[in-house]
């Protein structure tokens, strides 16, 4: 298995670093995560300077999304240059599927309930190459990764998976599903949009294809600006659209009109237009510091004592079930009902200001660091009165 780095000491709460009232038990970061203070902050002051362009330098068209470019390549272990803006899961795996190599004998391999964004891209490109679209149904065990090397062989041309399953948490071990992949010379694809920022990743370990992020989950950024990471070996492919910031010499905005054929280095040829995002890209910046300090380590190490305790008193007291443990993603909970989730739990729920989402046969169950011990009180209490 992928070692994780549970050693880590655990993070007192950081909910004073959000704006959540103190009745609010918000337990669905796998929806969308709460703008820390910094953060907002950094996003009006950002926005602010649209109102005074003359305050916008040339060099700030590159300043800060560099900075951030570097902030996010130090979380999974990248160089900077690895690193191009997407604005979301499916523009990133749009440049994959545009440049990766799939004849109509071969196959790309995905996984059943896998998040559309990581699905819809493949299934067009199996459609115009003829190849075969493979879902790897859910295992009766839990054993994602054991299931996923069973549909990996020969024929195998593409692998696209998360790192953890969206819908209940079940854990991918990416290091041997990279091995597999080398081994039959297919390419590895991973949307990292519920796993990145809480659980480490390690690209120089994996060494996957291509991996996307969006950035407004457990990255605690904006809504539209994620991240794709480009092995090195792909650097040099066509980019699905032609930016002027990402061809060379770009900085020399009165030379613009000297057209390049040549891109900026890396993966920047990869940046979706307008990437500089003055209001936004400040906003990323202050979050990726945040978890930065904290450090991911951190973060998975505190995630996983809350979503353990969680699962272990909904089996004792309700008899919910769960991913066993060491299947499961330590920040990521499904919470599993048998006989099935009670249709109006999650209103129940959300009318007694605890959030949580229900995505398949899962109620997710995904807190962060703004997560109290109250909280958790306040969603067993809510159990409680929903089983009466
Ligand atoms: C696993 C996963 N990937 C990606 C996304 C978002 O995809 P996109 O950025 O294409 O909207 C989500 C959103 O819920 C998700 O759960």
């Amino acid at each position: 298995m992928t070692e994780l780095n549970t050693a880590a000491a655990p993070l007192p709460s950081q909910r004073h670093l959000f704006d959540i009232p103190d009745g609010v038990a918000f337990l669905n970061c796998a929806y969308i995560s709460p703008l820390p203070k910094a953060s907002l902050l950094a996003g009006e002051e950002g926005l602010r300077r649209k109102a005074q362009p003359w305050s916008i330098a040339p060099a700030d068209f590159f300043t800060t999304s560099e900075a951030v470019r570097t902030l996010f390549a130090a979380l999974i272990n990248a160089e900077a240059d690895d690193i191009a803006f997407a604005p979301a899961v499916s523009y990133g795996l749009a440049q994959a599927a545009h440049n990766l190599p799939l004849q109509k004998t071969q196959s790309i391999v995905t996984l059943v309930e896998q998040f559309p964004s990581n699905i819809y891209p493949w299934m067009d490109l199996a459609e115009r190459t003829g190849a075969t679209f493979v879902s790897v149904p859910r295992p009766a065990d839990d054993d994602w990764t054991s299931a996923l090397l069973a549909h990996i062989d020969a024929a195998t041309g593409i692998v696209a998976v998360p790192h953890c399953h969206w819908t209940d948490g079940g854990l991918i071990d990416l290091e041997e599903v990279a091995a597999a992949c080398r081994r039959v010379g297919a390419a590895l694809c991973v949307d990292g949009t519920q796993s990145v920022g809480a659980l480490p990743l390690d690209v120089k370990r994996i060494d996957p294809d291509f991996l996307a992020v969006a950035g407004y989950k457990w990255l605690l950024g904006p809504y539209s600006l994620g991240f794709l990471y480009v092995a090195p070996r792909w650097q040099h492919s066509r980019p699905i659209e032609h930016n002027w910031i990402a061809r060379r010499a770009s900085e020399d905005f009165a030379g613009l009109v000297n057209y390049q054929h040549e891109f900026q280095g890396g993966a920047r040829r990869f940046d979706v237009g307008e990437r500089s995002n003055f209001a936004l890209m400040p906003v990323v910046e202050a979050s990726l510091e945040l978890i930065s300090a904290w450090t991911v380590p951190r973060i998975a190490a505190t995630l996983r004592l809350r979503t353990e305790a969680i699962a272990v008193r909904a089996r004792t007291q309700f008899d919910i079930d769960s991913v066993p443990a060491d299947r499961r993603a330590g920040h990521y909970l499904g919470l599993r009902f048998r006989g099935g989730i009670p249709s109006d739990l999650p209103k129940q729920l959300a009318a007694n200001n605890v959030h949580v989402s229900v995505r398949g046969q899962a109620m997710r169950v995904t807190p962060h660091l703004w997560v109290t011990d109250s909280d958790v009180e306040k969603l067993f209490a809510a159990l409680e009165t929903a089983r009466r």
